[in-house]
């Protein structure tokens, strides 16, 4: 069901994420049919540039497969461009005036629009403001999308949130957490509670210990100055790895309206412990082994002193009957050996009986890169002895699914946001309990009393201590990895 002629507004047009991300997101939506041709998409920003030129900023990063050349064309030109200031009315009166004849020619009484604020967070409240009292339409359909950070800590995101809700209802808001949109953490409830196998083993009866790592294989290169002042734990830990827990230890929601999903997000959020200081691991990278890949100290517009770190293992537990006495390991870092987001189940070991020292089972379920689900589990080698060994049951996306769409996040979810669908979008009481959960050790880490974040090569497995970490949470490595 498409929605005619909706109005898009990409407010930040000429920056870095609508160039890489909002606009071939949405053109991968037309692409695809999931985009009407009747939309009007408009790009806002301040730089004076022609309707040529974000076109051509925008073409490069379109993903055409073979024969979608005239389906970018016809895309290219559903664009416009308006510029203006974000602090003063006159821009927004341009963009209200486009947007008012585009309507009027369609006879449109109900407007529908989705302006998309791809912006620093320091000028959303006046952004929205603006949109407010310009661009904004009683009847019809209004909804803004906007991109983390949502706050430094609790205080701020509170101050955020009270300056935007007089401006917004809280269902106009699309709050933009891109790991929402990806297709194995949107897969995460049907393998759960479409699956009576996984689904019965979901408990601490069963689950040994539970890690969720995220590993880049790059460092702050080009952005050490902003993320200085965030650190990974801000970066994608109290959010988008969150996100990927609640969504793995929640309960099962009555259906799967939003607010029933969201609602049991929170409800589990609500019986984390506080995250215990004392037990965590903490890294920074230094210069690679061979001298070759820059130091995170080494970047000039860092602190030369800092001690962000860009590396962390925390542990969290959920004391409810389902969880309780499970340790769930959330590790993320940069600069590391390789690229790859993954949660690991690692269930408890079987009676031994006749079987002498058999390896748990292990469920993988791999979200970057090259989507898999895969299960470890014990056979009988084929042969006339007894003998096991570990093997897998594979479910690895392009094995299986070759011939599939799999979209990008970006195209997922604003493809949700034009259809209404706040599911995976986060609420502001998620928000409120995630900064509530993480103040604490961030306060710590940050304060007077920090303790030096221990150094790892550019390019490594992250802090020496990593192993004998996870060990002391239950994890009982098989293969000598
Ligand atoms: C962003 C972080 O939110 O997520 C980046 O700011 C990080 O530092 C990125 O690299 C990871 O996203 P993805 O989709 O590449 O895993």
């Amino acid at each position: 069901v498409f929605d005619k002629n909706t109005v898009v507004v990409v407010f930040g047009a000429s920056g870095d994420l609508s160039k890489k991300k909002t606009f071939p997101a949405l053109f991968g939506l037309f692409r695809e049919g999931c985009l009407d041709p009747s939309t009007k998409i408009i790009g806002y920003a301040r730089s004076e540039l022609t309707v040529d030129d974000l076109r051509k900023k925008v073409e490069p990063n379109c993903k055409v497969n073979e024969g979608d050349d005239e389906k970018l064309k016809e895309f290219l030109q559903m664009i416009s461009y308006v510029h203006g200031p974000y602090d003063k009315d006159e821009g927004y009166k341009k963009l209200a005036a486009e947007i008012e004849q585009f309507e009027k020619e369609r006879s449109i009484k109900n407007p529908n629009r989705l302006f998309y604020l791809a912006l620093p967070p320091s000028v959303f409240v006046t952004v929205v403001g603006h949109i407010k009292s310009n661009v904004y339409s009683e009847q019809g359909t209004m909804r803004v999308i906007i991109e983390k950070p949502f706050g430094h800590d609790l205080a701020s995101f509170r101050e955020l949130q009270q300056q935007l809700a007089p401006l917004l209802r809280e269902e106009e808001v699309f709050r933009i957490d891109h790991y929402l949109g990806k297709e194995m953490v949107k897969n995460l409830m049907l393998l759960r509670f479409g699956n009576v196998f996984f689904n019965a083993a979901w408990n601490k009866e069963t689950v040994q210990m539970i890690q969720i790592s995220f590993k880049e294989p790059f460092g702050t290169e080009g952005r050490g100055g902003y993320f200085d002042s965030v650190g990974i734990i801000r970066d994608v830990m109290q959010n988008h790895l969150l996100q990927v827990l609640t969504l793995l230890t929640m309960e099962r929601p009555a259906s799967y309206d939003p607010e029933s999903v969201r609602d049991e997000k929170v409800k589990v959020l609500k019986a984390f412990e506080p995250i215990d200081h004392n037990d965590i691991l903490i890294g920074q990278y230094g210069k690679s082994i061979d001298g070759e890949k820059p130091g995170y100290l080494d970047d000039d517009t860092v602190k030369k002193d800092s001690k962000c770190l860009t590396y962390a293992a925390l542990t969290f537990k959920i004391k409810n009957e389902r969880w309780d006495g499970v340790p769930i390991v959330m590790r993320a870092g940069k600069a590391l050996n390789e690229g790859k987001v993954e949660v690991r189940i690692m269930f408890k070991s079987i009676c031994s009986g006749i079987f002498s020292d058999i390896p748990s089972n292990e469920l993988v379920i791999r979200i970057q890169p090259s989507e898999a689900i895969y299960v470890k589990f014990n056979a009988k080698t084929p042969g006339l002895a007894t003998n096991s060994q570990l093997t897998e049951l594979d479910l690895t996306y392009a094995n299986r699914f070759k011939n599939y769409w799999i979209p990008e996040a970006y195209e997922s979810l604003i493809r949700d946001a034009l259809m209404g669908d706040h599911s995976n979008f986060v609420r502001d009481d998620e928000l409120d309990l995630s900064w509530q959960l993480f103040d604490p050790l961030l306060e710590y880490l940050e304060g007077p009393d920090a303790p030096q974040p221990e150094i790892y090569p550019y390019g490594s497995r992250g802090p020496a201590g990593l192993s004998k970490y996870l060990e002391n949470h239950h994890y009982v490595f098989q293969d000598g990895k």
